[in-house]
């Protein structure tokens, strides 16, 4: 970014000042501590100076003996180190109040709650109903009414911002509805253990996070059971990256991201496919993990899709119409509300936002001539 952006003096200048301030303020304190412990010391000398003065004069009066001196020495030397350690302790306090400050945010987060029922079926449906949330104080979504079917292909298509991503983290739980319920076969997804609801899901989420490990770890990041060299192989094969991967000289074992080669945006889409995918889950959610590859790989990897799972659900959220077209049954989304919901078929006749879209683009993918 420093880079692209040939900002590398401003940002040198930031960084120059920032730690000018630092070197300064960090002077500041150990100016006091060289003062400070200096200053101990000649205290508890003159202390005892001070002692054997006037103790000396109060035996030459005779009022008081030699060891009564030695031992008021003793008691001044016994009580030097409590009370320079006081001020030692009190400098260690306020330093730590700053640290503490940060440990409290992750003490005061409330965790999820991850307990309730661990069985329960999916042969249905998982039902929206009249669900609205709100990230803060703006609505995302609003009544959200609408069925995924078990084994069906649900497209989710709307304009950039309608809150695709945030229904997808609805429908996995990351976040709960402020209004209205979730249903998974007549059973409110609330009251289900978030481990045992979680697993049902394949996920791709839209910001892919590969991890600086091999592909092999990558892809089974996410799998509980043990899986065959032959089990890889073919979910890369069904996504299509294996002969991306073949061509690397680690092959699987080629090491990503810092410690690695950077693999490229359609490359990550699909090592991610295949990570969701090697769980075998119930349910997958595709959230625009297909928009950086081109149209004919992304057909070829639906079709694989469809014979990987004949009972399988899977959710495919994209603003391509390319995507959704051949989805069982697309939501259209726009500014958190449901706009049209129906077959494809259905909802090219109705002249609304999808057939729309489907014009737009099909326009924007005719060759310039
Ligand atoms: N964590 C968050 N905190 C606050 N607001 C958020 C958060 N995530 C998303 N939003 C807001 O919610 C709205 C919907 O975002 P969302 O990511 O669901 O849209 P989207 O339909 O997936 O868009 P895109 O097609 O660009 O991926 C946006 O206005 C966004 O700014
Ligand atoms: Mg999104």
């Amino acid at each position: 970014m420093l880079k692209s952006f040939a900002s590398e003096h401003h940002f040198t200048n930031k960084f120059q000042n920032q730690s000018d301030d630092y070197k300064r303020q960090y002077m500041r304190l150990v100016q006091v501590n060289a003062l400070f412990f200096p200053l101990t010391m000649m205290l508890v000398g003159l202390s005892v100076i001070i002692t054997i003065y006037f103790g000396g004069k109060q035996v030459i009066a005779g009022t008081f003996s030699f060891g009564n001196i030695a031992e008021y020495v003793i008691y001044v030397n016994m009580l030097t180190w409590p009370v320079a350690s006081l001020g030692w302790v009190t400098s260690i306090i306020q330093r730590a109040s700053a640290s503490q400050e940060r440990i409290n945010h992750f003490l005061e987060e409330t965790p999820e709650n991850r307990i309730g029922i661990d069985s329960f079926d999916f042969d249905k449906a998982i039902e929206f109903k009249n669900v609205s949330f709100s990230y803060d104080n703006t609505t995302v979504l609003s009544n959200l009414d609408f069925t995924i079917e078990k084994g069906q292909t649900i497209g989710i298509i709307g304009t950039t911002g309608s809150g695709k991503s945030t229904l997808a983290s609805l429908l996995m739980r990351l976040y709960s509805p402020n209004e209205g319920t979730i249903s998974i076969d007549g059973n409110n997804v609330n009251d289900l253990s978030l481990p045992a609801y979680r697993s049902l899901f394949g996920y791709v989420p839209q910001d892919i996070f590969l991890f600086s490990e091999s592909i092999r770890d990558n892809i089974l990041f996410g799998s509980e059971t043990e899986k065959t060299e032959s089990d890889i192989e073919s979910i890369t094969k069904l996504t299509d990256v294996w002969d991306d991967i073949q061509g690397f000289t680690n092959k699987l074992d080629t090491v990503l991201g810092e410690r690695g080669i950077t693999l490229s945006g359609g490359q990550k889409q699909r090592v991610a496919i295949a990570r969701a995918l090697i769980r075998d889950p119930e349910i997958l959610i595709l959230d625009d993990s297909l928009s950086a590859v081109d149209t004919h790989t992304e057909r070829s990897i639906k079709q694989n899709l469809k014979a990987f799972g004949k009972n399988k659900t899977v959710v495919l959220i994209s603003h391509r119409v390319s995507t959704v077209e051949d989805a069982d049954f697309i939501l259209v989304l726009d500014e958190g509300r449901i706009v049209e919901q129906g077959a494809p078929s259905q909802l090219l006749v109705q002249n609304g936002l999808f057939s729309e879209m489907v014009k737009t683009q099909n326009a924007q993918n005719q060759p310039v001539s």
